[in-house]
């Protein structure tokens, strides 16, 4: 990837964020809900607390990156030897991308890819608390051994990033006629060769007044 370890692919899916906020208040005002149900028990210093926690957060957090599959087609790579796949030889030399953005948005894989749903991630068993279900098609820090070093980083800062925003501010979407449109489309706009952008939108931010 031609990111400096992933501070461009983090950001990227902080603007992801801001936009899918602005597009889904639904989405921001459950989080915010959730949030302040578990508030007495987040310590922002001790994320292992949160770890099965703010199940509805971290299912916008997997669904946004599963959308947007910012690091679509991963990083070039290429093979130095014949390999073979199932039926398939792929000669040495090739060069290969991981296509991570048409496994995650395969609708042989998932109902409905292009609809913002983070519930699909959603388990509830036998009426018990729900719970994180995260399927092994779901892969925007690629699958096998070049699997993005940084994802756990990567995943605390993205939770951080949502208790930070969701309770702080309230994001809008602003002269947005497109919105409707885009959210069934797919919405592919490149940076380069491997980042995806989100689509051009305009929102405001208004900071919420803090309950004393
Ligand atoms: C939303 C956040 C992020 C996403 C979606 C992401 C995604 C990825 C992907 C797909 C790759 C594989 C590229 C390839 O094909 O070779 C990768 C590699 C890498 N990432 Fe991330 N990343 C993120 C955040 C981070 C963070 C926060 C760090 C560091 C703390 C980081 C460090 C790295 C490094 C060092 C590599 C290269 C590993 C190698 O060459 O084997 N990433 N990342």
């Amino acid at each position: 990837m031609h990111d400096f370890a992933g501070s461009d692919a983090t950001f990227l899916w902080l603007r992801w964020f801001l936009y899918y906020l602005s597009q889904y208040p639904e989405a921001q005002e459950r989080m915010a809900r959730e949030i302040q149900e578990t508030e007495e028990e987040i310590d922002l210093n001790d994320f292992s607390k949160i770890s099965n926690r703010l199940v509805y957060c971290r299912a916008v957090i997997h669904e946004i990156l599963r959308m947007s599959s910012l690091a679509g087609f991963g990083g070039p790579h290429y093979s130095d030897r014949d390999v073979k796949v199932k039926d398939w030889t792929i000669p040495a030399g090739t060069d290969i991308y991981p296509g991570m953005y048409l496994t995650m948005n395969d609708p042989d894989i998932w109902d409905n890819p292009r609809k913002f749903d983070p519930e699909r991630f959603i388990v509830r068993n036998h009426g018990g608390d729900p719970s994180l279900n995260v399927p092994p098609a779901w892969m925007p820090f690629e699958p096998g051994p070049r699997i993005c070093p940084g994802m756990k980083v990567a995943m605390d800062f993205m939770l951080l990033s949502v208790i930070k925003i969701v309770t702080e501010v309230k994001i809008e979407a602003i002269d947005d006629e497109d919105a409707n449109k885009r959210k069934t489309e797919p919405l592919p706009q490149f940076i380069g060769m491997v980042l995806f952008l989100p689509p051009k939108h305009n929102f405001k931010i208004t900071p919420l007044k803090k309950s004393q």
